[in-house]
């Protein structure tokens, strides 16, 4: 089975040239679908200048559950969707604990990105390095209250999930402790998360959903990751921003094929 590969530039990098460059390279650099979630202020802009050939799927790093009205300085989904974009992260560490997103907004979120036919990539995780029993009740917690109530919404998920590329839903394992490049946690450990989150959401909400890896993944780490058939893919955060390392990281998932 394919790996999906998702870029989260973050707030990188400092202009749109740079982020044009960068796009481009990744664009040619494979001929698989990869999906980039750059900044805001460059979404429009990559979108309309994208190369007809280039498979990579844009989404967004962040969106608002709304649809319009008075949310100061929020971005809609119907917005996004109109521009083209595919989807966006819901539910980063980073929103969650510096912008202090709750899961309750984090669900409101997924709920209408999926009633909109736009991709929602759930990113769960333990703050922690705690034992594997605290941080699979940790992470069952979160899948609880971020999926609550999708169920009106499931028709449109598992129908689109057939094909499986073409999901609306997908997860990213991210253990928080492990976010920010040289920190990756153990491919073993992630592989038995990543199996107990699936099992969790099928039982749940009888939904087969794919589930990446995300974590200080590198050129050095990402075979030990490889090897997991459970690890679906790879959300690459710093080592995204750096030439040789994704160009490192896309041939070794090419050729795991
Ligand atoms: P990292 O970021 O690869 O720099 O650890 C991953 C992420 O935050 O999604």
């Amino acid at each position: 089975m394919k790996k999906t590969l998702i870029l989260n530039w973050k707030m990188n990098p400092e202009s749109f040239k740079m982020a044009k460059e960068l796009f481009d390279f990744v664009s040619e650099k494979t001929k698989d679908q990869i999906m980039i979630a750059p900044p805001y202020l460059y979404l429009k802009d990559l979108v309309n200048n994208q190369n007809k050939k280039s498979k990579i799927k844009i989404i967004a790093q962040n969106v608002f559950w709304d649809l319009l009205g008075a949310y100061t300085g929020e971005i809609s989904p119907l917005m996004i969707k109109k521009m083209g974009i595919s989807g966006s992260i819901v539910g980063h560490s980073e929103r969650r604990y510096i912008l202090k997103e709750d899961d309750d907004l984090i669900n409101k979120k997924i709920i209408s990105l999926i009633k909109n036919d736009l991709l929602a990539v759930l990113c769960v995780g333990e703050t922690h390095k705690d034992s594997l029993n605290q941080a699979l009740i940790f992470i069952k917690n979160q899948l609880k209250k971020d999926l609550s109530k999708i169920s009106n919404s499931i028709n449109k998920i598992s129908y689109l999930s057939a094909g499986r590329k073409n999901t609306k839903l997908i997860i990213a394992y991210e253990p928080v402790w492990s976010i920010g490049g040289g920190k990756p946690t153990d491919a073993e450990r992630s592989a038995l998360i990543i199996k107990e989150i699936k099992k969790f959401v099928k039982e749940k909400h009888g939904l087969d959903v794919e589930v990446l890896y995300g974590g200080s993944v590198d050129c050095k780490n990402i075979s030990s990751f490889l090897k997991y058939k459970e690890i679906d893919g790879f959300l690459v955060g710093s080592a995204s921003l750096k030439k040789s390392e994704i160009s490192c990281i896309i041939n070794k998932v090419a050729q795991n094929k």
